[in-house]
């Protein structure tokens, strides 16, 4: 399970005077417990979500407080955290480190005790997995934004983290892809934590988390959330 306890994350920021720069607050004081298996957090643009989500598995650290996943601390023992929580950025290009698919899954592989042969076979699966079985040998670079999409998240799930953390995963996704990236999250045996703008996504999931202006305004049951966030929004339902 993930703990938050007592966390707050801080930045400095320029004065626009010129003088000292100022520590601003990004997100807290937050103390959570994370252990249902399907949660989402929802919030306007700038509230914190993504802070949030990189907290998780220590891509940013508390500047007080502690982010425990399981028996590990994300500020000591940052690798081991990172290998139990996988993470997909909303930007696939923030994720993605090789010249083709086949070889971005294949590192992603690396860990585990393949032959290189076998390596290539697991990869070739995930890809076909995200309906990228043909795009396996194409630049990156030339795939389009959606494809890269689906390419970040099979190789994040090629390492099989026991959770998944997923800043909006489907936003740049056309609406066939959008429904198949949210039916195989639905279906994954793992944890799985998503920042998303989608409210039925948001739905779906046990618990909710809205997040305004750094902090956490709503946590519970996903109807209420979602109607907390549309009125914070004014959307009306
Ligand atoms: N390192 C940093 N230094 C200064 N400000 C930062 C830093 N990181 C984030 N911020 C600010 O903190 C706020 C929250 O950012 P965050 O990325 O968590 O928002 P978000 O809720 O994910 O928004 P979006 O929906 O647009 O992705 C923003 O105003 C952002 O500019
Ligand atoms: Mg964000």
């Amino acid at each position: 399970m993930i703990a938050l306890d007592d966390v707050l994350v801080t930045a400095y920021s320029p004065d626009p005077d010129g003088g000292a720069d100022r520590v601003v607050r990004l997100l807290g004081p937050v103390t959570l417990e994370l252990a249902e298996r399907r949660i989402a957090i929802v919030g306007a643009n700038g509230s914190g979500k993504s802070t949030l989500a990189r907290l998780l598995n220590g891509l940013v650290l508390p500047s007080s407080g502690t982010v425990r996943v399981d028996d590990l601390d994300t500020a000591r023992d940052g690798a081991a955290v990172r290998r139990r929580v996988g993470f997909m950025f909303t930007d696939p290009d923030a994720q993605l480190v090789m010249p083709t698919p086949v070889e971005d899954v294949a590192l992603s592989l690396r860990r585990l005790p393949l032959t290189s042969t076998e390596r290539d076979v697991a990869a070739r699966a995930a890809l076909a997995r995200l309906g990228l079985a043909d795009r396996a040998e194409v630049p990156v670079h030339a795939l389009s934004g959606g494809q890269r999409q689906l390419l970040a998240l099979a190789s994040v799930l090629a390492t099989e983290p026991a959770v998944l953390v997923c800043d909006e995963p489907t936003t740049l996704l056309d609406l066939r892809w959008r429904g198949v990236v949210d039916r195989l999250l639905d279906d994954l045996d793992q944890q799985v934590i998503t920042v998303t703008h989608d409210l039925d996504a948001a739905l779906r999931a046990q618990r909710v988390l809205v997040i305004d202006d750094g902090a956490v305004v709503f946590d519970g049951d996903p109807a209420d959330g979602v109607a907390s966030y549309r009125a914070l929004m004014q959307v009306p339902t």
